[in-house]
């Protein structure tokens, strides 16, 4: 890379550069990593609550829950965001579950300080109106990412188990583009319904809206479904769609280091509901809680593992099969994700890169 994952990943220019101390953070990371060649975190993902009212047939987030465990509270996440940061992070996206149904959601949006760091939220948007869109853009959230499968609004709501969600989606890019808040499309891209991932690339681009990939993970309720996943001919012909698509983005493609693959351990890091640090969202295996040891020592950990310190050139959780098989699919013998690291007998072989 890539000219065009530099420009991807500006794609929000326009808005940044009226914010000095964000354009300030972003230009320290890019220095730090290409100049003093330091690994340096770019963005800490928050799954903040397992809870949701969709019920989508290929949900990752779906083993989220721990019933007996209480999720981190504000203050924890605030203490683990500042441990980021001082990684380097300056960017971070907001989920779950579903984000908007946590109670404290606008407390955590606030410290995660949006006007200072690239701050998004992914939603169903079924709990989404016009006062918290007010009150995200106040906050200084400027993108909002609204989920979607398909631009048949049964399929649609089929595939994501909530009668309704369609409309709930077209409503909300309405109200963002009134309220000029940029909107992206997440689309979780399967090899089966890869014409409805097609359908709303175009889409997009009428409503003049971005598109995130996010290639089906068999984890959750998608756990072992190898029929939806990609495989190596897959990613190069979903290279000649970013190509020839801008409004395409995905977090593979927006790295520090200017090369297309896995960011997770080095550039990304994820914090599931309960304290586990992971690779990404959609990665079952933790490699420690904030809640036991320090970010630092956590992500030093995840970085002498070997499938994240080989830096995969696409997905390991969508593409990379031995991965997949190894770590993706021993998520079964647990009733809940992630799993720790430890568990996993593959890992004594992983450890120490
Ligand atoms: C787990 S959801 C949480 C946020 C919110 N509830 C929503 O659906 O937007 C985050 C994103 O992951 C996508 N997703 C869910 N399961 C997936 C899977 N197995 N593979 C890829 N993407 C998935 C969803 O469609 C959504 O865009
Ligand atoms: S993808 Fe989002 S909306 Fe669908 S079940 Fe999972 S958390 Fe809920």
């Amino acid at each position: 890379m890539s000219l065009a994952g530099f420009k991807k990943a500006f794609h929000q220019i326009d808005k940044i550069r009226i914010r000095p101390y964000m354009l300030s953070k972003i230009g320290w990371a890019y220095f730090r990593t290409l100049v003093l060649r330091k690994d340096t975190l770019r963005i800490c993902e928050f799954s903040i609550t397992a809870e949701c009212q969709s019920k989508c047939s290929f949900c990752y987030a779906s083993k989220f829950d721990r019933p007996s465990e209480k999720i981190l509270s504000v203050e924890e996440i605030k203490n683990t965001w500042e441990q980021a940061k001082r990684m380097g992070a300056f960017s971070s996206v907001v989920f779950g579950g579903e984000p908007l149904l946590h109670k404290d959601f606008f407390k955590i949006i606030e410290i995660l300080e949006p006007w200072k760091h690239l701050i998004t939220i992914t939603t169903n948007a079924i709990s989404l109106n016009e006062d918290k869109i007010k009150e995200l853009k106040r906050l200084g959230v400027f993108l909002i990412n609204l989920s979607l499968n398909s631009v048949d609004a049964q399929l649609n709501d089929d595939l994501r188990g909530y009668k309704g969600h369609y409309a709930k989606v077209m409503d909300a890019i309405e109200l963002c583009k009134k309220h000029g808040i940029d909107v992206f499309l997440p689309v979780a891209t399967s090899k089966k319904y890869f014409d409805e991932t097609l359908k709303i690339i175009d889409f997009a681009k009428k409503v003049g809206a971005g598109v995130t990939i996010n290639l089906m993970c068999a984890m959750g309720r998608a756990e072992k479904n190898y029929e939806e996943l990609f495989d190596g001919e897959f990613w190069l012909n979903l290279r000649k769609l970013y190509n020839s698509n801008p409004n395409l983005r995905s977090d593979y493609d927006v790295n520090l280091n200017m090369k297309i693959g896995c960011p997770a351990g080095f550039e990304k890091i994820h914090i599931a509901p309960y304290g586990d640090v992971t690779g990404c969202s959609m990665n079952p295996v933790s490699f420690g809680s904030v809640r036991e040891e320090s970010l630092e020592k956590i992500v030093s950990k995840m970085r002498a593992f070997y499938h994240f310190s080989k830096r995969h050139p696409s997905c390991i959780v969508a593409v990379d099969s031995e991965y997949i098989q190894d770590y993706m699919d021993f998520a079964e013998n647990f009733s809940s994700v992630p799993y720790r690291i430890e568990k996993n007998p593959f890992y004594e072989k992983h450890k120490g890169f």
